[in-house]
């Protein structure tokens, strides 16, 4: 396989090109986003799609699960990474219950992410339990992207993050869903937190790239939750994450500088401030008391005659 980074292309990458790419035998690499400044950078950086994940809900807006994100949320967290973007293929997370429950509520929801989004894609969790909806969806003209193993949506039933497919009937379960949700047309899949040989035996079986997270090499691409790779938090980084950065500490120091130089009166300098010519200067503060009472009150502690 090639291990060379992507060219970047001339306009906004499609499922056709995610297709190119896995036919290549080229690894896919997917980040999350949620913001116009990250995700301009991401697609300046040539990652050829990015999810705006419901993860949104636990690492942007202090969340306990992604359970709690709604429509309104997801919608105004996509708009910014569109916006952003120029090359990259935009992922909308479907949120909790805004699919699989109606056909009607998941269809409009899934065409509110692009119509109103601006998004490329739809991604949603299950497998064969999931695999209508998908196919409804598709049918509709919405490219769908699949998400199997452990899915954070349905954390209250699986009983926390567990590595999921570790019994013969789990993984067989696996394989099954991974099959249903290629069938009805799903153009990738995200495998999470599912044991690597079991993982790369379903990437082997399908002909749709896998995208892992936490389910080791052997998938076709892989996705991670941005703030973990730039190491964002002082906090929980999942055993699947590798910190690129340390965000954490060059934010903190930054801020703690900062806050120094304001005590210090250092900040602004002469190259942060601008200045006014002196005549100008006085011709505004020609203004007396008398002829603008009001004015005394409100100036009293302010020197304004210091050097501005
Ligand atoms: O919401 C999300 O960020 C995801 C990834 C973890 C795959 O679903």
């Amino acid at each position: 396989m090639s291990q060379t980074p992507n060219p970047q292309p001339a306009g906004r990458l499609t499922i056709s090109s995610i297709a190119r790419l896995y036919a290549e035998g080229k690894r896919i690499a997917m980040l999350t986003a949620y913001d116009y400044p990250t995700a301009r950078t991401l697609d300046d950086a040539g990652i050829p799609m990015l999810l705006v994940g419901d993860t949104v809900g636990q690492v942007m807006l202090g969340y306990d699960s992604t359970v709690r994100v709604t429509m309104t949320e997801m919608l105004h967290h996509i708009k910014a990474v569109v916006r952003a973007t120029r090359h990259a293929l935009v992922v909308a997370d479907l949120p909790f219950l805004s699919y699989g429950v109606t056909t009607e509520a998941s269809l409009e929801n899934a065409g509110l992410m692009l119509s109103e989004g601006g998004a490329g894609a739809v991604k949603l969790e299950g497998g064969e339990r999931s695999a209508r909806t998908i196919e409804t969806i598709v049918r509709a003209g919405i490219p769908v992207m699949g998400h199997i193993g452990l899915t954070p949506q349905s954390i209250h039933q699986l009983g926390g993050h567990k590595v999921q497919g570790k019994t013969r009937d789990a993984g067989r379960q696996l394989i099954a869903d991974a099959v249903a949700v290629q069938e009805v047309g799903a153009f990738a899949l995200v495998l999470e937190l599912v044991p690597e040989e079991l993982a790369a035996a379903i990437t082997q079986r399908l002909h749709i790239p896998t995208i892992g997270i936490g389910a080791g090499a052997g998938c076709s691409g892989q996705v991670q939750v941005i703030t973990d790779l730039l190491g964002m938090s002082d906090e929980f980084t999942p055993k699947h994450a590798r910190h690129y950065a340390e965000l954490y500490s060059i934010v903190k120091a930054a801020a703690e500088a900062y806050q120094a130089d304001v005590i210090a009166g250092t900040f602004p300098g002469p190259a942060e401030s601008s200045r006014i010519d002196a005549a100008t200067l006085d011709e505004i503060l020609r203004v007396t008391p008398t002829s603008r009472p009001e004015m005394v009150e409100s100036s009293r502690g302010i020197p304004l005659d210091r050097d501005l």
